[in-house]
């Protein structure tokens, strides 16, 4: 594959991955997903996941799994070449992934004492890449194998942390979100 191709492949491959976390944000609120429960003397995960937001996110992400599959052959006619058709099992482990990804990791901030909203480099920013992707490939390897390619995997290691940092400074400056990260 030449280098762009690589990258709108990887782009295009986990939108339904990335789009689920900034639909939490925008749907995101009610009633806490571990219910206001402390471990210790902190949260569990805190007020920050929500399970309207994690549900929007989910379907966030599916409903924009099934719109690409529905707009793929155009696209990839325009492209002259191929971006990959979501199977629903695909769909789920993106989107359900980059969502449980993002409550393990507020998991892990609660249990290192960071309060909500605190910053936690390198997790913040890939935390829905290392469970979105071998979920997905628990849940639909074949398709897995067919487009996440070493060079794939690669290519969104590298792009993920970019496009994270890039939406949420916008979603922040747009008041959308209470910080940067
Ligand atoms: N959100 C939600 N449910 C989720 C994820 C996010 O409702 N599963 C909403 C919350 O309103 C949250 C906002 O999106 O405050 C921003 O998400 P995030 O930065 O992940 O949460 P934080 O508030 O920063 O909390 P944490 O420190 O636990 O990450
Ligand atoms: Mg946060």
């Amino acid at each position: 594959m030449a280098i762009l191709e690589t990258i709108v492949v990887a782009f295009w491959a986990m939108l339904p991955a990335y789009v689920p976390n900034n639909a939490a944000v925008l749907a995101g609120g009610g009633r806490p997903i571990d219910g206001g429960r402390t471990w210790g003397d902190r949260r569990v995960l805190g007020d920050g996941k929500t399970w309207r937001g994690t549900a929007m996110g989910i379907v966030a992400g599916v409903a924009l799994a099934a719109v690409l599959t529905v707009i793929e052959p155009t696209v990839s006619d325009a492209l002259g070449f191929d971006v990959p058709r979501f199977e629903p099992l695909a769909a789920l482990g993106l989107a359900g992934g980059a969502m449980l990804g993002d409550i393990l990791a507020s998991f892990l901030k609660r249990r290192s004492g960071r309060q909500r909203g605190a910053m936690f480099p390198g997790l913040d920013q890939l935390d829905f890449v290392v469970v979105s992707l071998p979920l997905t490939a628990l849940l639909a390897t074949d398709w897995f194998l067919a487009w996440f390619t070493l060079e794939v995997v690669l290519v969104v290691v590298v792009l993920t942390p970019i496009l994270h940092v890039t939406t949420n400074v916008i979603a922040y400056k747009l008041g959308l979100k209470n910080e940067p990260w």
